[in-house]
């Protein structure tokens, strides 16, 4: 099926949808993006998006084509249009074209490129690996030093997502000076009896947005949260272990290098954050 998708203010269907070659997205990988998820035809967590984006625009300098709630619009209207019931939304914003290659920025009247589509996951929520768990390896973590920003530079990621693959698993955490970062796409967590411990917000790390959320949530439960590094040794001799990020919400890990964790089995306080977090962020869905 051709989906519509939306490009500098118009929709197109995906195969009329052009951008230059001299767009500093594709030479420079100079431009950010979101991900935000759409359940029952509702965006969840739209506000946190596009606070952040606007955040990773800032950082960058780089202009923002839209406003939040132009932005929230098409949004809306991408989900109508390609009736999306469940699935995701990609959104990437770039620095435009000067019609040429040049490290320098180009001057501040070039338009910056603003693309969105849309991904149809049926029954996202109800992944059956939310019941079996997902089995991780860990790497060094080669990214750049700004991994608050969310830029679309991803070869690192997508080479760690191949080696774990490679490796018969489903995904990886990345690890610099001894301690886990963060996964591929996702933030890491462990838990260690009533606490749940994951790492601090610095530019180690992506500051996710489903992490603000379930780590309010888990606070509400009465639930003890430390936010510090952890090590894989930690991580491997925890009462459980998972992930978050928009696309998979919350995903118990039941293998970290070959170690199993639980038995192998996904523990109970992964699952209630998962439940608490679909049923909460279900009821405020815009
Ligand atoms: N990834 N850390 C990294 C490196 C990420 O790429 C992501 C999101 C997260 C989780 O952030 P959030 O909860 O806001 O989705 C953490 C998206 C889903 C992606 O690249 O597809």
């Amino acid at each position: 099926m051709t989906r519509t998708v939306y490009l500098n203010g118009e929709y197109l269907p995906e195969d009329e949808a052009k951008i230059s070659i001299f767009d500093r997205g594709f030479l420079m990988a100079d431009g950010v993006y979101e991900v935000t998820s759409v359940l029952g035809g509702k965006l969840i967590d739209f506000e946190g998006h596009a606070v952040r984006l606007q955040r990773s625009l800032d950082e960058l300098e780089m202009q923002h084509p839209s406003s939040r709630d132009d932005l929230l619009e098409v949004h809306r209207e991408l989900v109508r249009l390609n009736d999306i019931t469940d699935g995701m939304i990609y959104l990437q914003i770039t620095r435009g074209s000067a019609g040429d290659r040049d490290f320098a920025y180009p001057s501040k009247d070039t338009p910056p490129t603003i693309v969105l589509f849309t991904q149809a996951k049926p029954g996202m929520a109800d992944s059956p690996m939310a019941k079996t768990g997902m089995k991780v390896i860990s790497i060094a973590d080669e990214r750049w030093g700004r991994r608050d920003i969310k830029t679309v530079q991803l070869l690192y990621p997508s080479m760690g997502k191949m080696m774990a693959k490679a490796a018969g698993c489903d995904d990886a955490w990345m690890v610099e000076d001894g301690a886990v970062t963060e996964g591929t796409s996702n933030n890491a967590y462990i838990v260690k009896g009533n606490t749940i411990i994951t790492r601090q917000l610095s530019h180690d790390i992506l500051h996710g947005i489903t992490r603000a959320a379930v780590l309010r949530f888990a606070a509400e439960a009465q639930m003890q949260v430390e936010e510090r590094p952890f090590t894989i040794e930690e991580a491997q001799a925890a009462d459980e272990a998972f992930i978050t990020s928009a696309s998979t919400f919350v995903m118990p890990v039941v293998e970290i290098d070959g170690a199993a964790i639980r038995a192998g089995t996904p523990g109970p306080v992964a699952a209630r954050l998962r439940e608490i977090y679909l049923d909460e962020s279900r009821k405020a869905a815009l």
